[in-house]
């Protein structure tokens, strides 16, 4: 990896099973940012616990997270692909910021807000101090460009805050990181009620489609897909159904609305659903051969790990060495 160009950032939570929403939305247009940035990819694996979790299933999550970045096209070479906790400079420079962010801060957050509604039995300091290791996660790295999706913008607004106060006391520390908005990328929302985003938790099964989910199973959910009562293949606001699935359709093959309302003129919802399944089938059937070679292959999926992980650190440990120095902690003595 080349060492100067900007910074790139993202990380996923280890929630396991990707859809195609995660896929269209992120992944697929992370692959070829590497040609212009030093890119970072990280599993928060650390994120996941501000939720209970199963030990053993969030080993799995997490690893199975990492594999899918590899499977969907992430060269593990020209990317730095790693877990969130094997680099413990994420939790170290985490308390150091916490000491630079303010509670009223963290209370406005919406997705803290959220989240202790839905998880009211356990409002942990982790679920609020969230966005702080989020912070720390971009920072380290003097990271330039962050590609968000909207629900993160709050917390990528709080980290150039908390980047600027301590810039603002200690000097030049931090690089100033911004959102990375990149070709469009899909917004892809339920199969079974298309004004919520899609989402492993929809109650119905069939508005989330898996990357790993086999032909049939794919083509099946987008033929129960909900439309309206209409029949034109039309980009309208009040059909937000079909809306969705060309808007799917657009992110699979590249085409236009114009092109697809074209393609689709005359031929009624039906086959324009079985289009769109056929062909969303056949973009993520080479990802599940991939993904089921890197899960027979547990050598060189731990070799991708481990060096990575060192990777990231050497990175990571440099900013966290002139913030520690920075804060007036002692010098080590070597
Ligand atoms: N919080 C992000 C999400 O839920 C995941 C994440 C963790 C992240 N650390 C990050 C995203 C750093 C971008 C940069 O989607």
């Amino acid at each position: 990896m080349a060492e100067d160009k900007k910074v790139l950032y993202s990380a996923m939570q280890a929630t396991g099973a990707l859809h195609i929403g995660n896929y269209y939305g992120a992944l697929k247009n992370w692959i070829n940012l590497c040609d212009e940035y030093e890119c970072y990819y990280a599993v928060a694996d650390l994120h996941a616990l501000t939720v209970r979790q199963d030990p053993a299933e969030l080993r799995k999550k997490a690893r199975n997270v990492l594999m899918m970045f590899i499977a969907a096209g992430l060269d593990p070479e020209k990317n730095c692909i790693y877990f969130q906790s094997h680099v413990s400079a994420h939790a170290e420079l985490t308390w150091i910021l916490n000491c630079f962010t303010y509670m009223g801060e963290l209370s406005r957050m919406t997705q803290f807000k959220d989240k202790s509604a839905k998880h009211a039995d356990n409002i942990n300091s982790g679920l609020f101090t969230y966005p702080v290791l989020m912070a720390s996660d971009i920072l380290l790295y003097q990271t330039s460009v962050v590609p968000v999706g909207e629900d993160q913008r709050q917390h990528l607004e709080l980290t150039r805050d908390i980047a600027e106060r301590f810039n603002s006391i200690y000097g030049d520390v931090f690089t100033i990181p911004e959102a990375y908005f990149g070709k469009a990328a899909a917004r892809v929302m339920s199969l079974a009620d298309p004004s919520r985003k899609m989402s492993k938790s929809d109650e119905n099964p069939n508005g989330c489609i898996y990357v790993l989910d086999d032909k049939d199973t794919i083509i099946r959910k987008f033929k129960r897909a909900i439309t309206d009562s209409e029949t034109q293949v039309v980009y309208s606001d009040t059909k937000p159904g079909i809306m969705n699935l060309i808007d799917i359709y657009r992110a699979a093959t590249g085409k236009s609305v114009e092109e697809i309302e074209k393609e689709f003129d005359g031929k009624g919802y039906g086959e324009f659903k079985l289009a769109v399944g056929e062909t969303v089938a056949d973009a993520m059937a080479p990802i599940r051969n991939r993904y089921a070679e890197l899960s027979a292959d547990k050598a060189y999926v731990d070799g991708i790990i481990k060096t990575n992980a060192e990777r990231a650190a050497y990175k990571a440990s440099k900013t966290l060495r002139k913030v520690q120095k920075k804060v007036g902690l002692p010098e080590r003595i070597r």
